[in-house]
């Protein structure tokens, strides 16, 4: 197909029971690109110029490898659903400034997180995840739809990606440039694993004794451990320890815990990792 960059007149797209604003062009092909509206099916993400009701397929290709109270995560592999996979990074650029994979899907695995109904299972969001096992992230691309967002979904994501870091029996850290949006919603979530593990900690406790129960990268755990203000260096000696403020650890994971969004239920996980 011929791709159109900067042609597209697409504004909006027509996505299960919702319109949504989109937030920068995509390169859809051109016959695609030139009317205001764009409709893709909300299971299997084609796109159509004009609505059609699709009953064929009501949840994502791939495997379910996890599903917790009405929330699912399908692991679709780039190249066995090539097609779909195009289709959702074509959907993501719709919401991300950044240049984006479309084409060369093969070498990710796409982990989308749906919520069930009686009309099926709805998306919700995603990420990617290269296949290399050398790979040093963990997530490559992060979206929750527009009209998910500032739920816990996008949090729920990432505590997701580090539960397949930690099956791994690895660290990782989400691939560089994060866009604002990412990185507000990293920080906020690194904040908060370190709050958990902090806020009882008594015994002394490396940075590397966090990274293996976390799954996080030292980097990212010290960057985190700046922002709380929980590192100190002792100017006499030059060396670094952590200073402990437990009630503000606890003020902030009260906080969160009070927006009462979904946690993640690391038991309803059925995955061994990719080989
Ligand atoms: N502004 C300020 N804080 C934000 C924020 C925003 N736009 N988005 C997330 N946060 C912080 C907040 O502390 C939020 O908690 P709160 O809503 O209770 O205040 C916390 O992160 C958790 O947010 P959450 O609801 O779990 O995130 P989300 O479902 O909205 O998804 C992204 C976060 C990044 C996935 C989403 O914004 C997105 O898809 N953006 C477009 C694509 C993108 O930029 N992806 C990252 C680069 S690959
Ligand atoms: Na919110």
């Amino acid at each position: 197909p011929r791709i159109t960059g900067t042609a597209s007149k697409i504004k909006n797209i027509h996505f299960g029971n919702y319109e949504i604003d989109t937030w920068y062009a995509a390169p859809y092909p051109e016959e695609y690109s030139q009317n205001k509206t764009l409709y893709i099916c909300e299971f299997c993400l084609k796109y159509m110029n004009s609505e059609y009701v699709s009953w064929r397929h009501k949840h994502p290709p791939g495997d379910e490898i996890y599903r917790d109270g009405s929330i699912s995560v399908f692991e679709v592999d780039g190249r066995k659903n090539f097609i779909y996979c195009q289709n959702l990074c074509l959907l993501a650029k719709l919401f991300l400034g950044s240049k984006t994979l479309y084409y060369d899907v093969e070498p990710f695995l796409f982990y989308v997180m749906t919520e069930y109904d009686e009309f099926g299972c709805h998306f919700v969001g995603y990420f990617s995840k290269e296949k290399r096992p050398t790979s040093p992230y963990n997530v490559s691309c992060i979206l929750t739809l527009p009209i998910h967002q500032r739920k816990g979904y996008g949090n729920l994501l990432i505590d997701f990606s580090y539960l397949l870091t930690r099956a791994e029996g690895r660290t990782g850290s989400p691939e560089k440039p994060l866009s604002d949006m990412g990185l507000v919603s990293y920080r906020n979530y690194w904040r908060l694993v370190l709050c958990y593990i902090l806020r009882n900690q008594k015994k002394p406790l490396s940075v590397e004794e966090i990274s293996n129960r976390t799954g996080m990268t030292a980097d990212d755990i010290i960057s985190a451990l700046e922002g709380l203000q929980a590192i100190v260096r002792d100017p006499a000696t030059g060396a670094y320890g952590l200073r402990l403020d437990y009630s503000a650890f606890q003020m902030h994971i009260d906080k969160w815990e009070a927006k009462a969004y979904v946690k993640l239920n690391p038991k309803a996980l059925v995955w061994t990792p990719f080989i």
